[in-house]
């Protein structure tokens, strides 16, 4: 039970000290200052959606910024990007109400079995990485193969289903822009199927007692084709600019996108996919809902190389073809390590 109480547990029990096995590396933790170009403090890209599917413009301006994003920062933030702050802020209360409920009810989708559709645990790389994060996470598999409503956790299921259906509309427009960026046709990235798995990562960062020692995410990248990341007002995401970390501000009505791997393989490094982690803090919780555009449970059996349209004899392809769940599998073995999976498929 215990371990089921998860992160929320230790400091629920009034603990002062945080665990060693949450102990990162000293290198891993120093907090590098703020990139700083030319006395400006650089931010990530903010991007303002409106208009973008009505005015070609507009339109051309929007795809142009995001293909800057895209290629330097492998982040950026929209804003009027047509989900309403009311669903936004709701799926925040629903993250916590899921994790603040009785022990007895979150117990129940406790599991480490990787075929369900919803499953919560503290810590999933917990035996593939040097050190714990602070944080516990509810997973929610919603898309090739939704799970039945009955099976979503009871506080937050309305929620989840009709934010997650928001979140995939806005994925496949978001996809239209990538296409754009790269100089494709439209609906090429979604006629790829990138579009067709959805999952939903749910993160609650509890208060952490002394947040110098630890961390709410490694520092990694994304295994997916795009996130779609919903935070709170807390802070904490940090993304590596020129080897330093620089945060990424909480902005009200935006939501943070970000280039995975997958994406990166495909676009033959035409965009980036780059590292970032969750600091901690000593207020919170801090709660944020991650929206991977990927397909993990079932198999799929396509297969995913850099993109024809986009080679030539100045752009030779990068990597070698590989399956969602071939990428998936060596990402997970490979550990939690803060490396890239990438040059592995080169
Ligand atoms: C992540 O998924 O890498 C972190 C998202 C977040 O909590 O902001
Ligand atoms: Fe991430």
């Amino acid at each position: 039970d215990e371990t089921k109480a998860g992160v929320k547990g230790l400091v629920d029990a009034g603990i002062k000290h945080v665990p060693r096995m949450f102990h990162h590396p000293r290198d891993e933790l120093d907090k590098h200052s703020p990139v700083s170009l030319g006395g400006i403090q650089a931010s990530v890209p903010v991007i303002d959606l409106q208009d973008a599917k009505d005015d070609p413009g507009t339109r051309r301006k929007i795809v142009q910024k995001v293909r800057i994003a895209s290629k330097s920062w492998g982040f950026f933030q929209v804003v009027n990007h047509g989900i309403p702050v009311s669903v936004m802020e709701e799926m925040k209360d629903g993250v916590a109400r899921f994790f603040e409920q009785d022990l007895e009810a979150k117990k129940k989708f406790y599991t480490r079995d990787n075929t369900k559709k919803v499953v919560y645990n503290s810590n999933f790389h917990l035996y593939s990485s040097p050190a714990a994060d602070w944080k516990d996470t509810l997973f929610c598999f919603m898309a090739p193969d939704p799970p039945m409503p009955e099976e979503l956790p009871e506080v937050s299921r309305d929620i989840i289903m009709q934010y997650t259906k928001q979140v995939s509309q806005l994925g496949c427009f978001l996809f239209e822009l990538l296409s754009e960026a790269l100089g494709l046709q439209p609906d090429h990235l979604k006629d790829m199927g990138v579009a067709e798995g959805l999952v939903l990562l749910s993160h609650y960062y509890p208060a952490c007692p002394q947040p110098e020692l630890t961390l709410g995410i490694t520092k990694h990248s994304d295994n997916d084709f795009l996130s779609v990341i919903l935070q709170d007002y807390i802070s904490g995401l940090q993304v590596l600019r020129q080897n330093q970390w620089v945060d990424i501000a909480p902005i009200p009505g935006a939501l943070v996108i970000n280039i995975g791997d997958l994406l990166q393989l495909i676009s033959n490094d035409g965009f980036k996919s780059v590292e970032h982690r969750v600091v901690t803090k000593s207020v919170g919780p801090r709660v944020s809902a991650a929206c991977f555009f990927t397909t993990l449970l079932r198999p799929n059996p396509r297969t995913y190389g850099p993109i024809k349209e986009l080679l030539s004899e100045e752009n030779p392809p990068r990597y070698r073809e590989v399956t969602v769940r071939e990428y998936a599998s060596y990402f997970n073995a490979k550990g939690f390590d803060g490396t890239s999976a990438l040059p592995h498929f080169k």
